[in-house]
């Protein structure tokens, strides 16, 4: 039974994908989507539950910005399936505040939502929220991002946000210049406010520190970090002072400034061929932007994650040296089958525990695909997550 729905997502996502670029952005949308009629049916009968009455909404879905084309890629398979599966349900961004976020999450329980799915804006502040929703009868689904230092969170859906890291660290590592020693190491992170930062991080430093501490990488933009490099497991609040020299803040503005100003200040023995750890796409963009901009540097290798469009771009055209893909239509999927169990008052599948703090949150979670311009092809296209025509110079 259950094998038979997660199939029948799975198989709703895929669709969900080839209409991917159809979705809206506004900032409140009530989900239709034109999946082929056999399976939403399939999808409906799994729902035991009584449909919701006029202008209540089943599931609410709260996401943190729709100023990046990840979270507009979640919502579009949120959408569909989600729709399509016979909920009613409504997408709400959050736009970068924890107050619009709580506003959202008040919003969508005075609608009588069961099931709340949420990525948090901020882990930590995101906590009053969901301990709101929590007392009002709501399951809570934490989505992407953890929310920390509550026991309010019910479940978790993540990818494998360590493996991310330690991927982009591992490229870096195999895409060095060979033989080198003294290869200047350029770091940054995502914003401090989200725990993925440092999980991410946490993954990089795993892979990069002997490398940093045999001398072979040296680092161009941290004075916390260098005073680390012995250190191989670093401790949260280690990592927090790092982070605190190196974060984006998750927005493109803020890591080209970083670049900038690094550049400026460093020398030309930090110069040459580079290696930079971006923590993500659109970081990503603005940071190779700046590096291939500076006449001194010759070469520079750089990480992203996310395989956002613009991205994929990039690494066809050697802009950005890879992605990680992050399949959406399988978080999306994940979280609709927990919120169909939920509302079914069915046990619920998880894999893996992440503690925030206060509880081990049950989790379910997936992992990632490294993407370069060798494998666009296979990764993004066959798989149906993009359709080919959506970039140039694809062979
Ligand atoms: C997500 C990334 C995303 C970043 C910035 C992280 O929590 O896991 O996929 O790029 O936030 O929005």
């Amino acid at each position: 039974m259950k094998k038979k729905l997660l199939s029948v997502i799975l198989a709703v996502s895929m669709i969900a994908t080839l209409m991917m670029g159809c979705g809206d952005t506004t900032e409140e949308t009530t989900s239709t989507g034109e999946v082929a009629e056999e399976v939403t049916e399939e999808v409906a009968e799994e729902v035991t539950e009584e449909p919701a009455a006029e202008g209540e909404v089943q599931v609410g879905i709260v996401l943190p910005t729709k100023d990046e084309p990840r979270w507009l890629q979640d919502q579009a398979q949120f959408e569909t399936i989600l729709g399509d599966a016979g909920f009613s349900t409504q997408v709400l961004f959050s736009q970068g505040s924890s107050a619009t976020e709580k506003t959202n999450v008040e919003a969508l329980v005075a609608k009588g939502i069961k099931v709340l799915i949420i990525c948090a804006q901020d882990g930590s502040a995101a906590a009053a929220a969901v301990e709101s929703a929590k007392a009002a009868g709501v399951t809570v689904i934490a989505y992407d991002r953890l929310i920390t230092g509550t026991d309010a969170v019910d479940y978790y859906v993540t990818f494998d946000s360590f493996a991310v890291g330690a991927a982009q660290g591992q490229y870096l590592v195999d895409n060095a210049p060979a033989g080198a020693t003294g290869v200047p190491l350029y770091l940054y992170a995502g914003a401090a406010t989200d725990n993925n930062a440092f999980i991410f991080f946490e993954g990089a430093w795993s892979v990069l520190q002997p490398k940093i501490a045999d001398g072979t990488f040296v680092i161009a933009n941290s004075s916390e970090a260098t005073g680390l490099s012995a250190t191989a497991a670093l401790t949260r609040d280690e990592m927090g002072k790092i982070i605190g020299q190196i974060t984006t803040d998750w927005d493109f503005n803020v890591a080209k400034s970083k670049a900038e100003a690094h550049l400026t200040a460093v020398g030309a023995d930090m110069k040459g061929d580079v290696l930079v750890l971006a923590p993500n796409d659109g970081t990503a963009r603005s940071i190779a932007d700046v590096f291939g901009s500076d006449p001194d540097v010759a070469s520079f290798v750089v990480t992203g994650q996310d395989s956002e469009i613009a991205s994929v771009q990039y690494v066809i055209d050697g802009k950005q040296s890879m992605t990680v893909f992050k399949d959406t239509r399988t978080l999306a999927a994940d979280s609709v089958a927990m919120a169909v169990s939920v509302l079914n008052g069915e046990s619920v599948a998880t894999d893996t525990t992440y503690n925030n703090g206060v509880i081990d949150v049950p989790a379910k979670q997936t992992a990632i695909v490294v993407v370069t311009k060798d494998n666009v092809q296979s990764a993004l296209i066959d798989s149906e997550y993009y359709s080919a025509d959506e970039f140039t110079g694809l062979n």
